[in-house]
C-alpha cells in the first residue's frame, strides 16, 4: 500500500488541499508516497504554532535541550539503514552514499549535543570600576527552513539540529520529491520527546510556500529563514527577507572548479574528478563543474578521465554503483536542456550522451523505467560558454586548459559562484596561492570538491549564497543573537566614555 503523508503542525496532522506523488526515480511508475500539500494559510498557521511553542522551549535549559539532540542522534543511528533505504528509494542516491548522508545527521547531533553545555557567553571587563559586562546568546525565535531534496535528510539536519539546540522552534518545508524521507526524519525527531509545536513539517508547493512565508514575515512569526536551493529562488527569498529587515541563511548553487597543476598526481586527480563530477549523479551543490587543467597535461588528463568515466557504473542505486538515476523528472528535464548547451567547438569525450535506454544502453544496462543518464565530459569549454558560466546540476563536467596559476584562479572565479573548489598539486605554494585567490567558501587540496565535514563552516559567496555559514560553531550566529548586558554595582551613575579614569602618558618621551 502506498504511504500517505501530510504536514504535521503542533504534533497533529494538518489539512491538505492538493496531492502530489513522490516517485522512485529508478522506477518512475512506483509511487513512494502520496503527499498531501498544505496551502499558504497552513504554512502561516504553522509559524504561529511554532511561535507559541518556542517560548517554553527557550526556557528549557540548554543542557537539557542538548540531551534531546543526543536522543535524536541515537534514534537516527538506530534507524540508519531504514532511513537510508528510504532515501535511496525516493531520490535514487546510491545506498552507500545514503548511509553516509544519514551518518552526517548523527555527526551533526554529536557535535551539537555538547554545545548544549557550552553555548558560551562572555564576561568582559568594563571601562569603569564596580561594573560588569556580559554577553549572552539568545535564540532568534522561529526559523522557517526550506530545503532541497538532493540531501533530503543531512542538509536539513544542518539547520534543524542547531536551531533546536539554541532554543528556537522550526517550521520545515522539505522538497516535495523527497517528502517521504523528510516525514521519516520528522518522526525520528518527534520520538526524541521534543515538545509539540517546536518542530513542524509542512509539505507545500513553491508558490504556496512563498506566500505563506510572506504572510508569516508580515505577522512577525518568523525571525530566521534558512534556504537551500537554486540561486534563482535564493534571490527571491533574499529580497523578501530584506524587505522585513532579515538576513536569511542561503545555501545556493555552485559551479565548482577543480584546478589540476602540472605537478599533480594525475591518477589521484582523475579519481577525485570522477567522484566529484559523477558521484551522486553530479547532483550535489558541491559537485564538480569545470576541470581547469594545465595545458601540458591536458591531453593525458582528458584521456584518463574519459577512460575512468566510461568504466564507471551507473545503475540500480541499491547496488554497488557510482551513480543512480537523477532525483526526479524535473531534474531530468533540466538536464536535457543543459545537454543542448554543448556547442560545435566542444568535444564530448565520454561516449554516448543523454538518457540511458534500450537504444542507448550503457554496458548492457538499459535503465528501463528510470531517470538514468550517461555521464558526460565536455572538453574545450571556453569562458564565454553557458556550460562554463552556469551551474549544470547533473552528470556533466566541462574541461578547459590554462597556462599560469593566476590564469587558472581567474578562470575558477569567473562564473561568480563561490561554494566549493579544489586544486591538485604537490607544491604547497600553489595550494596556498589558490586558497588565497579563490572565491569559494570551501577549498580542497588533493581532494574532490565535495565531502564537507559536519564541524567546519559550510556556505558560499557570490551566486552561491550571502556569506552565511552553516555547520560547526559558525552556524550558532545564524540561530542566536548576541545580547550585551552591563551591570553597575557602584551605587552611582557612571557614564560610559565620560567617567573613565585617565592615565596620562608622556608622549614627548624619547630615548
Ligand atoms: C549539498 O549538496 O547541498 O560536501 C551539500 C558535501 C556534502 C554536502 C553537500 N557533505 O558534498
Amino acid at each position: 500500500m502506498t504511504r500517505q503523508i501530510v504536514s504535521v503542525v503542533g504534533g497533529k496532522d494538518a489539512a491538505s488541499f492538493t496531492t502530489y506523488d513522490s516517485t522512485n526515480p529508478a522506477r518512475t511508475s512506483e509511487v513512494v508516497a502520496r503527499v498531501g500539500f498544505a496551502d499558504a494559510g497552513t504554512f502561516a498557521a504553522a509559524c504561529r504554532t511554532a511561535q507559541e511553542a518556542q517560548r517554553e522551549w527557550a526556557r528549557t535549559p540548554a543542557p537539557v535541550r542538548g540531551r534531546v539532540i543526543a536522543s535524536i542522534g541515537r534514534l537516527v543511528e538506530a534507524n540508519a539503514e531504514t532511513l537510508a533505504a528510504l532515501v535511496t528509494e525516493e531520490i535514487g542516491k546510491p545506498y552507500a552514499e545514503a548511509l553516509g548522508e544519514v551518518r552526517e545527521i548523527v555527526d551533526t547531533c554529536d557535535f551539537f549535543l555538547g554545545e548544549g553545555r557550552r553555548l558560551y557567553g562572555q564576561t568582559v571587563p568594563s571601562e569603569m570600576p564596580d561594573k560588569n559586562l556580559f554577553t549572552f546568546r539568545n535564540p532568534v525565535g522561529v526559523a522557517a527552513v526550506i530545503t532541497a531534496g538532493n540531501f533530503p535528510v543531512a542538509v536539513p539536519s544542518w539547520y534543524l539540529v542547531p536551531a533546536l539546540l539554541c532554543g528556537n522552534a522550526v517550521v520545515w518545508k522539505p522538497a516535495e520529491y523527497a517528502a517521504a524521507s523528510a516525514h521519516a526524519m520528522y518522526r525520528l525527531f518527534a520520538a526524541s520527546g521534543l515538545p509539540e509545536g517546536v518542530l513542524n513539517v509542512v509539505f507545500a508547493d513553491g508558490v504556496q510556500t512563498f506566500e505563506g512565508l510572506e504572510r508569516a514575515l508580515e505577522e512577525g512569526t518568523v525571525q530566521k529563514v534558512g534556504f537551500t536551493g537554486s540561486s534563482e529562488v535564493g534571490r527571491k527569498i533574499g529580497e523578501l527577507c530584506g524587505r522585513h529587515l532579515q538576513s536569511p541563511c542561503l545555501e545556493l548553487g555552485g559551479k565548482n572548479p577543480m584546478v589540476v597543476m602540472p605537478d599533480a598526481d594525475l591518477d589521484l586527480a582523475v579519481e577525485g574528478a570522477l567522484f566529484a563530477g559523477f558521484g551522486t549523479a553530479g547532483q550535489r551543490c558541491t559537485s564538480l563543474g569545470t576541470v581547469i587543467v594545465h595545458e601540458s597535461i591536458h591531453d593525458a588528463f582528458v584521456e584518463r578521465f574519459a577512460t575512468a568515466v566510461k568504466a564507471a557504473k551507473v545503475g540500480e542505486p541499491m547496488g554497488d554503483v557510482l551513480a543512480g538515476p537523477l532525483l526526479d523528472q524535473k531534474f531530468a528535464d533540466r538536464f536535457e536542456e543543459f545537454l543542448t548547451w554543448v556547442e560545435p567547438h566542444h568535444t564530448v569525450v565520454s561516449g554516448a550522451t543523454g538518457k540511458i535506454s534500450a537504444s542507448s544502453p550503457r554496458d548492457g544496462f538499459t535503465g528501463e523505467g528510470g531517470l538514468y543518464y550517461h555521464p558526460t565530459i565536455v572538453d574545450g569549454v571556453t569562458p564565454e560558454d553557458r556550460l562554463f558560466l552556469e551551474e549544470t546540476f547533473g552528470p556533466i563536467v566541462g574541461v578547459t586548459a590554462f597556462r599560469t596559476l593566476d590564469e587558472a584562479i581567474e578562470l575558477a572565479n569567473l562564473p561568480g559562484y563561490g561554494l566549493s573548489s579544489s586544486i591538485y598539486t604537490t607544491d604547497p605554494r600553489s595550494a596556498f596561492r589558490f586558497r588565497e585567490g579563490i572565491s569559494a567558501g570551501m577549498v580542497s587540496v588533493n581532494n574532490s570538491t565535495s565531502g564537507a565535514e559536519a564541524h567546519l563552516p559550510f556556505g558560499g559567496n557570490g551566486k552561491s549564497g550571502n556569506g552565511s555559514r552553516q555547520s560547526g560553531l559558525w552556524v550558532l550566529d545564524q540561530f542566536t543573537r548576541w545580547q550585551a548586558m552591563n551591570w553597575d554595582h557602584s551605587g552611582r551613575l557612571q557614564k560610559a566614555q565620560m567617567d573613565v579614569a585617565d592615565i596620562v602618558p608622556d608622549l614627548e618621551f624619547r630615548l
